[in-house]
């Protein structure tokens, strides 16, 4: 061995002191992302993967319009929705623990699942995937427990709105950057809370992986690429709503893959 490359963006220093131990007179060379970059465009084996993972995880997500009730806590829910998609065959959840946030806990874009119960008149914030033979899917709904608020439905419709302009912009040769930016450009003029993450990102045998639908990053969307769209908006204190689907950039446009219902009445219980 001469020249030996890691991926230096996933490799502990002490996996690394390892490998510099057994690889003496090789020169290590740091390669950040090298093998993502062979993969972001993904093969039709791969797609049917990508597919069948999207699939299960959007079924449950009508699976979970049936348990989320008042009384019920987050990581009750949770659990309800990893059983259903372990039991349709998922070999484990994309990430752990998934987001399930009642009430205001959905102001915090990172959360997991707790013991808040959810109450009447919340919105609860899904954000999900499952794995299916190695490949992952990633999923944001936002249910509402009753008739949802003059404000809820609002700020659920603006980012409704978003997403679909972030949608319509996906296609083969589009910057992934611009698209951000237009997306974040359009829910600027309407509130200061829009999302301060990244439109979007490449799913595959990594939940997040190449290419990124980011203002800062420079990356062309590319037909066979499969990434997520994903704004959302966060008021402290109020809670946030995100809505997110996995989607299969292709010649003309997209499509998507997580087919779960977004429409207000149709994620109201
Ligand atoms: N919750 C992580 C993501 O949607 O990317
Ligand atoms: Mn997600
Ligand atoms: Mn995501």
């Amino acid at each position: 061995l001469k020249r030996v490359g890691y991926e230096s963006h996933d490799l502990s220093v002490f996996s690394y002191q390892r490998i510099k131990k057994f690889t003496k007179g090789a020169k290590l060379v740091p390669v950040a992302h090298l093998i993502e970059e062979i993969r972001v465009v993904k093969s039709n084996d791969e797609i049917l993967k990508l597919k069948k993972a999207a699939d299960i995880a959007a079924k449950a997500f009508n699976h979970s319009l049936n348990v989320i009730k008042p009384g019920v806590t987050e990581a009750e829910i949770a659990w309800e929705m990893e059983k259903y998609m372990r039991g349709a065959g998922a070999e484990k959840m994309a990430w752990e623990p998934f987001i399930v946030a009642a009430g205001s806990n959905s102001s915090m874009p990172h959360y997991g699942a707790g013991d808040t119960k959810v109450k009447k008149g919340d919105m609860v914030q899904l954000d999900y995937g499952c794995s299916w033979q190695g490949y992952k899917c990633d999923i944001s709904r936002v249910v509402f427990v009753g008739k949802p608020s003059g404000e809820q439905a609002r700020i659920y419709n603006l980012v409704l709105e978003a997403q679909n302009l972030g949608l319509s912009l996906v296609k083969n040769g589009k910057s992934g950057a611009v698209v951000d930016l237009k997306v974040r450009n359009f829910l600027e003029k309407q509130t200061s809370h829009f999302y301060r993450h990244s439109l979007g990102h490449g799913v595959g045998l990594e939940v997040h992986e190449l290419p990124y639908v980011n203002a800062r990053r420079k990356s062309r969307l590319e037909a066979g690429n499969v990434i997520t769209i994903e704004p959302g908006i966060y008021i402290p204190g109020w809670g946030g709503m995100r809505v997110e689907d996995t989607v299969l950039v292709t010649k003309d446009g997209y499509q998507v893959l997580t087919k779960a219902p977004k429409q207000i009445k149709e994620v109201t219980i």
